[in-house]
């Protein structure tokens, strides 16, 4: 732990910080519904199908996570189990997204140019910061250093977490028994029963699994980022069930059971 801490100067704490401010100003304006990104229940419409919008949105962050690692192949730098894993994880994510965005979501409506490409952007930039944690300020010693049981530790949570992530999506699409079907229904199977968004709470804890691996401040300025986003948008969810469709139990929370 103490490794972990002492490693980092006063930019990267900086760095860190200001990370953290921005995890608070997204919860507070997602979950207080003021400066909210206009996708999922909460878009206008728009020129693009929502499949193709997702697709610009997670594709871009898993070409530049794939490309900087062929980049450092040359070098010989990425071959320890940290790059290994770590590319694993962080692609895996962006291509699982891709994935279930074509073949598991069944979308209701379009969604908007500048929203889709705002947060493309937003995406790369996290892509970004993993390469330039994982595979430039890591070289290979670092990285041989840094395969330990906190690496696998990581790799465990990241993957139960996807799988769990991935299981609710199966129930959300499954509310919807044909890919024209536009309605909203109340989930009820897993973790739905008590919470409205326990598909974003395994997105969090996702990124917690990657934070761990990475050992890296960066990569938890990364998953606060994640975990103010979803657990403000959580809140709203909730909300909107609540005012759009009827019988929406009261006493679901919106992220963690019996807590938030
Ligand atoms: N890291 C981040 O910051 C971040 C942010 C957001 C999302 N994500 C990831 O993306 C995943 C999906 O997020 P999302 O915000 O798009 O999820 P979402 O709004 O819950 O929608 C997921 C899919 O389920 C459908 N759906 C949702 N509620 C439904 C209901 N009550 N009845 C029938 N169909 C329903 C949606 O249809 P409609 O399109 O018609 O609403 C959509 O096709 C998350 O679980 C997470 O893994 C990550």
């Amino acid at each position: 732990m103490s490794n972990f801490l002492f490693r980092y100067d006063t930019a990267d704490w900086g760095t860190f910080g200001f990370m953290l401010l921005i995890a608070g100003a997204l919860y507070y304006s997602e979950s207080s519904g003021r400066f909210q990104l206009a996708y999922g229940k909460f878009r206008q419409g728009g020129k693009l199908s929502t499949r193709t919008a997702m697709l610009i949105i997670y594709t871009p962050a898993l070409i530049v996570y794939i490309l900087g690692y062929m980049a450092n192949m040359g070098l010989n730098t990425v071959y320890t189990a940290y790059h290994i894993l770590l590319l694993i994880a962080v692609a895996g994510h962006f291509l699982k997204r891709d994935l279930e965005v074509l073949f598991v979501h069944r979308y209701s409506r379009t969604m908007g140019w500048r929203t889709t490409l705002f947060i493309a952007l937003l995406y790369f930039l996290v892509a970004f910061i993993a390469h330039s944690e994982h595979q430039i300020k890591t070289p290979r010693l670092l990285g041989e250093s840094l395969s330990g049981p906190a690496l696998y530790f990581g790799f465990t949570v990241y993957l139960i977490s996807q799988a769990l992530n991935f299981y609710h999506h199966l129930i959300l699409r499954n509310l919807r028994k044909d890919p024209t079907d536009a309605g909203y229904r109340i989930p009820d199977r897993g973790l739905f029963r008590y919470v409205t968004c326990p598909h974003y709470l395994f997105e969090i804890t996702a990124w917690a699994g990657i934070a761990l691996m990475s050992r890296s401040l960066a990569m938890w300025g990364v998953f606060w980022i994640m975990a103010g986003y979803l657990a403000g948008r959580s809140r709203q969810t909730y909300k909107w069930y609540r005012e759009h469709v009827p019988d929406y139990p009261e006493n679901r929370r919106a992220l963690i059971p019996g807590l938030l």
